[in-house]
């Protein structure tokens, strides 16, 4: 039986319910996060705690930042109560503006948020991440907060489905002649010798690992130059790599049917890949 938290209770998965009110149903009016969990600790919590608050303060939900704290509590006891305590496994959070007749205009004052966490098993992907994956290049047609987390997913839902479509994991996304980032991922690449990645801003999502990665670079004296890779850069960058917490770093090898380098995962990839290896597993000790 899965146990998920629903707005202050842990219950079975099956008696979870939200009203058809809710405004993350009706308008994807809501924040989300997903953490990774590795024998039952939380990483980088702090980094996906501000995000969160950073993403409910930026589409203005009342919540309190001590509730948002008290969530890695949550996210820890889900954790142990589903048998995820050894191993890996990540949390899904929820936060939507609640349940209200539908205004688009927000609701009344006083209108509780709806607050849901739901802990899963993870397996890493280690076959992807060894061999690299298949990526196709789509229009980002999002909206200009992709700063905020919300909930409302279709830019990423419809890119995915794009690369599903063409046998590929993901879409790389472009918006005025540039790589902004992937549909769930932050992109990397290796352009004339230089890594690069798009600047934080309102274009991307200021991914964890994106951070982890940067800051592991930056310790390891890695040159990382943060201006966004133009469409005919990416098509001659010799390495391109996915970031993210469900991704690590992995390697793209085929970019719209065509090799990317030498068509499997280059040096900086295999190192990122290591250096982002040793800080996930770094207290834990746990081989992967
Ligand atoms: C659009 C987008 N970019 C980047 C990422 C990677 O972020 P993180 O490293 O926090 O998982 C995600 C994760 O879901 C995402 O949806």
């Amino acid at each position: 039986m899965t146990t998920v938290y629903l707005n202050g209770e842990f219950i079975p998965k099956e008696r979870a319910m939200i009203s058809v009110e809710d405004r993350g149903f009706i308008f994807g009016d809501g924040i989300y996060e997903v953490v990774r969990v590795i024998d039952g600790r939380i990483f980088e919590w702090g980094l996906h705690a501000a995000r969160l608050k950073y993403g409910i303060a930026g589409i203005r939900i009342a919540l309190d930042a001590s509730a948002i704290d008290g969530l890695k509590a949550v996210c820890e006891r889900l954790v142990n109560d589903n048998g995820l305590a050894d191993g890996e496994a990540t949390v899904y959070m929820q936060v939507s503006r609640g349940a209200a007749p539908r205004t688009h205009y927000f609701p009344p004052a006083g209108t509780a948020p709806t607050v849901y966490a739901a802990a899963s098993r993870f397996v890493v992907p280690r076959d992807q991440r060894d061999s690299g994956v298949k990526a196709i290049t789509a229009p980002d047609i999002r909206w200009l907060r992709c700063d905020l987390k919300t909930v409302n997913l279709l830019g990423a839902v419809l890119g995915r489905q794009a690369a599903a479509e063409a046998g590929a994991y993901e879409a790389i996304l472009l918006r005025d002649g540039v790589v902004t980032e992937g549909a769930a991922t932050n992109v990397f690449g290796v352009v004339d010798g230089v890594v690069r990645t798009h600047p934080l801003g309102n274009l991307i999502l200021p991914g964890i690992t994106r951070a982890v990665v940067v800051a592991l670079m930056r310790e390891n004296n890695i040159a990382l130059v943060e201006t966004p890779i133009t469409h005919d850069e990416l098509r001659r960058a010799s390495e391109l790599m996915l970031v993210g917490t469900t991704t690590d770093v992995t390697g793209v090898v085929l970019l719209d049917g065509k090799p990317v380098g030498a068509g499997a995962p280059g040096p900086m990839t295999l190192r990122l890949q290591a250096l982002l290896d040793a800080r996930l597993y770094a207290a834990v000790g746990a081989g992967r």
